[in-house]
């Protein structure tokens, strides 16, 4: 059988399992912000039609300059991609024929773009799922062989936030060992960002730091990221000219300006995951020390995750599988929080199957 790579898209996922798409659809396969895109992103729309004609800025300006200013770094640390998923792809362009090391289970793509470009990938496990717990001095002794090292904060598919200390250490570790560190934190600011190692920048010339517009922003559709690093503008060459469209430079500077929107959000996304999180341990299951939009969550033994999983389809209700996450093979789902009423649906259907199987 086969499962798509990614979350999002849930008909073709219905499509390639053979089953019938129900009349109504829950998609919890993908961690974009319930409440959509701004309202200031609404109002200015109709008046984007004049960037649809013209080339945009080479450089992503002026979004490049306002989202330095927004993490207080400088425009040449700020490189813009036409989503994170560009700037993964420039980064395995640029660790081509190295050898990268990936703190697993994470995100699929990076393994994907990784290995397009001829480099060796090492895979390092965390030892324990729930929390992400992992070991720095394992960790470095792996370092010394690698050129490069790939962690995501907070991780995608467990949500667990790692400390800026602990990360901290592996920079400091890998500046002796010349290993870089690829930090992504496309979901970072579902937390408070005092984790965040963008100010870090500035010390650690081997810190790579990846950010996404997508998922806060509900800018999904749009394809908006960007790299910060003082190594920025060696990946310059790395990416097309014209990468970042017009309407996305303009939308994305309309975003950073969306405070209030962005803490309602995570303040929504804070009482789903513990609303959800003690739901989900009711029933048993082992659920992850999640910071963001989204959770992880394995069913007790008793129950087959495919047997669930299809259960939970043909009733309209979709989850991210997790059969190509290293590590989790399909017995862990993740639940991306959304609107109270969806999420009561997910409830109800989930205790329909326990107390039905
Ligand atoms: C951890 C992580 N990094 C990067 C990306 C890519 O994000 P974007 O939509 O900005 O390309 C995703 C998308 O799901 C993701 O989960």
């Amino acid at each position: 059988m086969h499962y798509p790579a990614h979350g999002a898209n849930a008909e073709s996922l219905y499509q390639m399992l053979g089953l019938k798409v129900p009349e109504t659809i829950i998609d919890l396969s993908e961690n974009v912000n319930p409440a959509g895109v701004p309202q200031s992103v609404r109002q200015a729309w109709t008046s984007m039609i004049d960037a649809v004609s013209h080339y945009p800025n080479e450089q992503a300006e002026p979004f490049r300059s306002q989202a330095a200013q927004f993490h207080q770094v400088i425009p040449e640390q700020v490189i813009a991609g036409n989503g994170a998923a560009e700037c993964l792809m420039v980064l395995a362009c640029y660790f081509s024929g190295k050898t990268v090391g990936l703190v697993e289970p994470s995100f699929s793509e990076y393994r994907r773009t990784l290995l397009q470009e001829k480099v060796q990938v090492e895979q390092i496990l965390v030892d324990d799922i729930c929390t992400y717990r992992f070991s720095t001095e394992k960790l470095k002794k792996q370092m010394a062989k690698l050129d490069a090292l790939y962690l995501c904060n907070p991780n995608n598919p467990t949500g667990v936030l790692t400390s800026k200390l602990q990360i901290e250490e592996l920079l400091e570790y890998g500046r002796k060992v010349e290993c870089a560190i690829v930090v992504d934190e496309a979901f970072m600011d579902w937390t408070d960002e005092v984790e965040s190692v963008i100010p870090l920048v500035s010390k650690y010339e081997n810190l790579i730091v990846l950010r996404s517009m997508t998922k806060m922003y509900a800018l999904a559709g749009i394809r908006l990221g960007y790299i910060i690093s003082q190594r920025a503008q060696q990946f310059a060459g790395l990416f097309p000219h014209w990468n970042v469209s017009g309407v996305a430079i303009q939308l994305g500077c309309l975003c950073l300006q969306e405070h209030l929107y962005t803490e309602d959000a995570r303040q929504h996304s804070a009482k789903m995951r513990r609303d959800i999180t003690e739901f989900l341990q009711e029933y048993r299951c082992e659920v992850s020390n999640s910071s963001a939009n989204f959770l992880l969550f394995k069913l007790p033994a008793i129950y087959h995750p495919d047997f669930f999983f299809a259960y939970l389809l043909k009733r309209g209700v979709v989850l991210r599988h997790t059969k190509n996450y290293t590590g989790l093979d399909g017995k862990w789902f993740r639940v991306a929080l959304k609107r109270p009423e969806q999420m009561n649906i997910f409830k109800q259907v989930l205790k329909e199957y326990v107390q039905n199987n």
